[in-house]
Parts: C-alpha cells; sequence; structure tokens
C-alpha cells in the first residue's frame, strides 16, 4: 500500500528534522540560560522561564523523538511503536511546543528588529529561538497530521489504534 511506503520512508526523514531542529533549539536555549543564570540579565522573569521552558521542551523532544525512531525500527510490533503511542507522543510535544512558541513570541512582542530595539541583550538569538520554535512546531503538526490519518485509515480497516504504523 503506497500509504505505508510514505510512512517507511517519511517517519525517519520527519522525525530526523524534529529531532536536527530540537539539537539547534536545545543550544540556544541552553546558551541563553546559562547567560541569564549568570549575568541575571534578562529582560522579564517571562523571558527566562519561557526560555528555560523551551530549553525542556527541546530536551523532552530530542530524547523522545530518538526513542520513536528506534520503536519504529527496532521494536514495529509493540505497543511502543503503535499509532496510539505515537498519537499520545506527538499530542504532548505538540502542546509543548505550543506553548513554548508563543509564549516566547508573546514576550518578544512578534519578533524583534535588532537594529531599533535596545530592551532584549541577544537578540539575534532570541529571534532565532522563536523562530526554530515554529518551525518544529509546524513539522510535529504536520506528524501528528499524518498519523491520525494513518489511525483512520487502520481504524475503518479494522486494525485500532493500537496497531503498528505499518500494516
Ligand atoms: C528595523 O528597523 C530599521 C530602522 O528603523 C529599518 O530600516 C528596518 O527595515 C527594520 N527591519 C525590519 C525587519 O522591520
Amino acid at each position: 500500500m503506497a500509504f505505508d511506503t510514505h510512512m517507511r520512508r517519511g517517519h525517519p526523514i520527519v522525525f530526523s528534522l524534529i529531532m536536527f531542529f530540537s539539537i539547534i533549539e536545545l543550544a540556544i536555549s541552553a546558551w541563553l540560560t546559562s547567560r541569564f543564570n549568570a549575568h541575571n540579565n534578562y529582560f522579564s522573569l517571562d523571558e527566562r522561564d519561557r526560555t528555560r521552558f523551551l530549553l525542556f521542551t527541546s530536551i523532552w523532544t530530542v530524547v523522545f523523538s530518538g526513542l520513536y525512531m528506534f520503536f519504529f525500527f527496532s521494536l514495529p510490533d509493540t505497543v511502543m511503536a503503535s499509532v496510539a503511542s505515537h498519537i499520545f507522543f506527538l499530542f504532548i510535544t505538540w502542546v509543548f511546543w505550543t506553548a513554548g512558541a508563543a509564549s516566547i513570541t508573546a514576550t518578544l512582542g512578534g519578533g524583534l528588529n535588532c537594529t531599533t530595539q535596545n530592551v532584549f541583550v541577544y537578540c539575534g538569538q532570541l529571534n532565532a529561538l522563536e523562530g526554530f520554535a515554529w518551525v518544529i512546531w509546524l513539522l510535529v503538526t504536520f506528524a501528528i497530521f499524518v498519523v491520525l490519518i494513518r489511525g483512520i485509515l487502520a481504524a475503518r480497516r479494522g486494525d485500532g489504534m493500537r496497531g503498528p504504523l505499518i500494516a
């Protein structure tokens, strides 16, 4: 079935991209967090806490995307690699990125113009933090959408949500 072929190829591509951008986001948020801890030069507590939350979300996403790639390839018939398990993981991750990306965007008032603003230190890094958060949000949104379609097809065929991603 064509959908399975796309799933077999698409899963590692999409999960690798999510991991790749999460590692970048992890690096930026870890760097900012260490600066804020060392110099207390955040503009507001919101800015500091939301950066920390993005650090947590990046670590969460790197660890679990790696695990899910492992489940998908090495343990495809187990409950961990099932449609339901993917929906569970992707939904929690989607909530984290929605909260993280939206809240840092609100803190920065959209995006910063680094030539005119003089409120935030690390202007370029903060814009990158926001930008990559939305990139990851888009990828996770796409992934959950595809897995949901797979779940609906599987349910129609009678496999149910506990079945594997690939029939
Ligand atoms: C940022 O502000 C400068 C100076 O007002 C302006 O020339 C530039 O176009 C602005 N950049 C963006 C992306 O809005």
